[in-house]
């Protein structure tokens, strides 16, 4: 006889689980800060009240906000809900459940949050540099509170990349996750290479459309895109937050010709975050790489973000959608609402997959030093003339660099001619001496590029 699946598994479950049965009663919500993002979720809770509240089993109410400027708040939320200018007051409400915290910032905003905690609150955040700098004392404070730290928003916003790794694959063991996490410099890169632009007009075009943070160096220098790929690795491989052992670069060196010779080989280049489990630990790296011009993760452009996963039993896997914006970002933070709404309530043990990663950091993985890191790498070398080839290639020769291809350059544009170099996988402590004996070569007329080749196989 069929019995439905709901039912039967009910009817197992241990009484004592089914009496801490989650509230249906509204699940009420502070929220700190009302800017892009807090009025995206202003508005599409508003908007999509009764599918949110469908999906969630019960009501989302917003009972305050806190914001810095009142009156443009209250241009924005009206004249019905209470508005506060000191986002402690949000933090510590005796009829907040939930805490949104949307204002950004690493100071303050630790402190809202482990107030917030600490008055046994749930906390939802879109703010990744404080997860990034502070989760591992937050997520303690959480879990010592039992309540639940969710921070779908604070990575590639649009694409559900953490629920992805927590529960849709969960029951793999992943090898590898790749992601342009970026938009603002996968919008420079872009550009340079679409339209032949200089790294600064382009970046002045990206401030312009507001992908940038307000302090631009953290997404050109892959600081951004390094708190973000902290949050993955502890996702993916259940490792504590280990952002400052990060290896970061950005893009504000590259030039264009690097990118027209890149091209002229086959790839494009991309601001990769990358995490790698090896034997010893893991890879943890930002940086400029050279992708092949036909694989996926190349053709994703503009402001656009993707994220790869390589996990043993799924294989790749490759998700991708808008990495900014206002409602973008309220979709992952009212869908983290939702968890909440859910978990609230449920004993601890149904919260832990939901208390963040410090929770179910068991793997206490170090991160790999810089020099051990081994893949193919791509050279530039300016020359005096075409016939340094000869010398650039005897030179990698003497330095033990396995070569894969060396041309020159087709157009150099004004510029001495160009040794373009593809390598073969070599420790990045091997290709640093090369770079650095080919600098000193006297056929050699101007600064070595040297950058990693990510092949991403599948
Ligand atoms: N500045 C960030 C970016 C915003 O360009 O991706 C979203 O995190």
């Amino acid at each position: 006889m069929y019995r439905d699946p709901v039912e039967s598994h009910a009817s197992l479950t241990p009484l004592a689980s089914r009496e801490q049965r989650p509230s249906t009663r509204a699940l009420r919500v502070g929220m700190i800060g009302i800017g892009t993002v807090g009025s995206g979720t202003f508005r599409v809770l508003a908007r999509n009240h009764a599918e949110i509240a469908a999906r969630a089993g019960r009501s989302i109410e917003l009972v305050i906000v806190a914001a810095r400027n009142l009156t443009r708040a209250s241009s924005i939320v009206g004249p019905d809900l209470p508005l506060t200018d000191d986002p402690m007051q949000v933090a510590t409400h005796p009829d907040v459940d939930v805490v949104v915290e949307v204002a950004g910032g690493t100071g303050p905003a630790r402190d809202w949050v482990l107030a917030a905690i600490a008055h046994g609150k749930h906390v939802v955040t879109a703010n990744k540099a404080l997860l990034a700098v502070h989760g591992e004392e937050i997520f303690a404070a959480a879990r010592v509170q039992g309540v639940v730290v969710a921070y779908e928003g604070a990575v590639a916003v649009s694409i559900p990349i953490v629920k992805a790794l927590r529960e849709g694959l969960a029951a793999n063991r992943i090898e590898w996750v790749a992601g342009i996490i970026n938009g603002t410099t996968n919008f420079i890169l872009s550009k340079m290479r679409d339209e032949g632009l200089d790294f600064a007009v382009a970046l002045a075009q990206a401030q312009a459309l507001g992908y940038a943070e307000a302090d631009p160096t953290f997404d050109i220098d892959g600081i951004d895109a390094a708190h973000k790929l902290s949050l993955l690795a502890a996702n993916a491989f259940g490792m504590p937050l280990r952002f400052a052992d990060a290896q970061i670069e950005g893009i504000a060196q590259l030039k264009a010709i690097d990118v027209a010779c890149a091209e002229q080989l086959g790839f494009r280049i991309k601001l990769l975050g990358v995490a790698r489990r090896q034997a010893q630990g893991v890879e943890l790296r930002v940086q400029p790489a050279l992708i092949p011009a036909t694989h996926l993760m190349a053709n994703v452009h503009g402001a656009m973000n993707a994220v790869m996963v390589k996990a043993d039993a799924a294989g790749v896997t490759l998700y991708y959608g808008a990495g900014a914006g206002s409602e973008q970002t309220a979709s992952a933070v009212i869908a983290d609402l939702v968890d909440v709404a859910r978990l609230d309530g449920a004993d601890a043990a149904r919260q832990v997959p939901h208390l963040g990663v410090h929770a179910h950091a068991t793997n206490d993985l170090p991160v790999l030093p810089r020099a051990a890191v081994s893949t193919p790498h791509f050279l530039r070398v300016p020359v005096r003339s075409a016939s340094g080839i000869q010398r650039v290639a005897a030179c990698l020769a003497e330095q033990q660099v396995p070569v894969r291809q060396v041309a020159l350059a087709a157009r150099c544009e004004g510029a001495d001619p160009q040794v373009l170099v593809l390598t073969g996988p070599a420790a990045q402590g091997v290709l640093d001496l090369a770079a650095h004996a080919l600098q000193s070569l006297a056929e050699v007329s101007g600064g070595v590029t040297s950058l990693r080749v990510e092949e991403l196989a599948a």
